[in-house]
């Protein structure tokens, strides 16, 4: 069992993970509603700002209604390139005379505007960001950051030139849960980190991105050639426009669109802000045979911060989203909903079972010599308690949308910049190169690019 000094150090874990309450029972502990910096109250005139969005689709639509619940937020105008989403943009900010317009640059040349929200597909990220701190605007665009891993770095250095603040929208990293998990980790709650388990799996069409096209898309409503920028012309497709994940040429698979969310809650989590060391990715196409070209199952092995990271994303088995950090002290066991604390002592709680190898007299002796230098009583053993935290779900937009006004206001950091998003993003691309190159990659800093094992 454990001796005096393990037991205190481990009542502390106990003390830290409870915010310093200690309890006899296995605790549930139901968080505060996420808003550190939120105001429950309206803002003055001079904390408005107004703001532009370029793509409402799916995210773009939900960061809208977001932004536009928080105080002091207003949009005066919206572009995309398929005109049925002015119509929604109109829908969802209430105002008929919004201003829309297929091409963004419109919005980057208002002078009244004071920052973009952004929401186009990923093979679009790196022009958008680029393009909008030229223009002198700040910018939240959406996760990933980049397409590919020259364009992070581009990104970072028009963010720079221009003194422009870049939020990306991996939005866990402003969440309560996230908060707590980071808190706990750094008050010592399971010791050094060891290992981290990120997973989620889902089982339907919609969760594979087999999306249905808006009914009326056509190019007579939507700049079609456009759309594709530089990946290869080819003739209008509706499935291309809504499934646009499935293809390398436009999306990052399921590193991407899944693992980058748990990505940048472990960096936050562990308060880590680098790339993986090294990364091999086994996957394939296995149930989704529609034409795609990214795996529908994909397994991940980083080195990050010298320690295995093992990642599993799948879209043919439902499997929660979760993320678990663990350390010679205990368990963080992290997902939408919560958080479980497990301490572990990490220590013998009775006497080695290797003694049954002893023969009869040694064995006596073993025993009584343990009991003897340990302040356990057989039948008397400390139970481990569980700590459960609950509260607002990992999906918190709200705070991370508030968090980007906040810096666009104040000037001052936030935390999941261009950098941060890099690094992040940095992750998702060497998933996927492993995954087609068919063997492990390796980061090199020296030249910002991938190298073989
Ligand atoms: N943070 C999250 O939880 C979350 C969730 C879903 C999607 N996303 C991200 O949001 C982004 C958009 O995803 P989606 O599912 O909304 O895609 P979508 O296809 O539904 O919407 C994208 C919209 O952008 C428009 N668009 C494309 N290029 C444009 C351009 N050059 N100028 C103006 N408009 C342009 C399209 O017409 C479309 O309406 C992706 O990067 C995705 O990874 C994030």
């Amino acid at each position: 069992m454990m001796d005096e000094l393990t037991r205190r150090k481990f009542m502390q874990a106990s003390a830290i993970a409870a915010g310093g309450l200690f309890a006899t029972n296995a605790k549930a502990i139901i968080l505060e509603p996420q808003g550190h910096s939120m105001p429950g109250k309206p803002v003055g005139p001079n904390d408005r700002i107004r703001f532009g969005i370029i793509g409402v689709g799916m995210e773009g639509s939900g960061v809208l209604g977001s932004a536009l619940a928080l105080p002091g937020m207003e949009c005066v105008g919206a572009a995309d390139l398929y005109d049925g989403r002015h119509a929604l943009a109109k829908q969802i900010t209430g105002n008929p005379n919004l201003q829309t317009t297929r091409d963004y640059r419109e919005l980057l040349d208002r002078k009244d505007i004071d920052c973009i929200l952004a929401a186009v597909p990923d093979f679009w990220h790196k022009q958008v960001v680029v393009d909008a701190c030229e223009a002198g605007k700040d910018i939240y665009c959406e996760k990933p950051m980049s397409h590919t891993i020259p364009e992070g770095f581009e990104m970072i250095q028009a963010a720079e030139r221009n003194n422009r603040i870049v939020q990306i929208g991996a939005q866990r990293v402003s969440s309560m849960l996230c908060g707590k998990a980071h808190e706990m980790y750094h008050g010592g709650a399971i010791g050094d980190i060891t290992m981290v388990e990120l997973s989620l799996g889902r089982n339907s069409p919609t969760g594979a991105w087999e999306y249905p096209p808006p009914l009326d898309l056509s190019p007579s409503n939507l700049s079609w050639d456009t759309w594709l920028k530089d990946t290869p012309k080819i003739p209008f497709n509706p499935y291309r426009f809504a499934r646009w994940r499935c293809w390398r040429d436009y999306g990052t698979g399921v590193a991407g669109d899944l693992m980058v969310h748990l990505i940048s809650a472990m960096l936050f989590t562990l308060g880590w802000n680098e790339a993986p060391r090294s990364a091999v990715s086994l996957g394939g196409i296995y149930r989704w045979k529609d034409g795609r070209d990214m795996p529908d199952l994909q397994t991940v092995l980083f080195d990050y911060h010298g320690i295995p990271v093992y990642v599993r994303l799948g879209l043919s088995s439902r499997t929660p989203e979760r993320a678990l950090y663990m350390g010679p002290k205990g368990l963080l066991d992290t997902n939408e909903f919560g958080i479980t604390y497990s301490p572990q002592s990490g220590v013998n709680t009775s006497p080695s079972y290797y003694d049954s190898s002893f023969p009869q007299k040694m064995r006596e002796e073993y025993v009584r010599e343990w009991y003897a230098t340990h302040s356990v009583q057989p039948g008397k053993e400390p139970l481990t308690e569980q700590t459960v935290y609950t509260g607002n779900d990992w999906d918190d937009l709200k705070p991370h949308l508030w968090t980007f006004f906040e810096a666009v206001k104040s000037r001052k950091p936030n935390v999941e910049n261009a950098v941060f998003g890099n690094h992040a993003a940095i992750a998702c691309h060497m998933a996927n190169e492993s995954y087609f190159r068919r063997k492990q990659v390796l980061w090199d800093a020296a030249t910002q690019s991938l190298k073989d094992a």
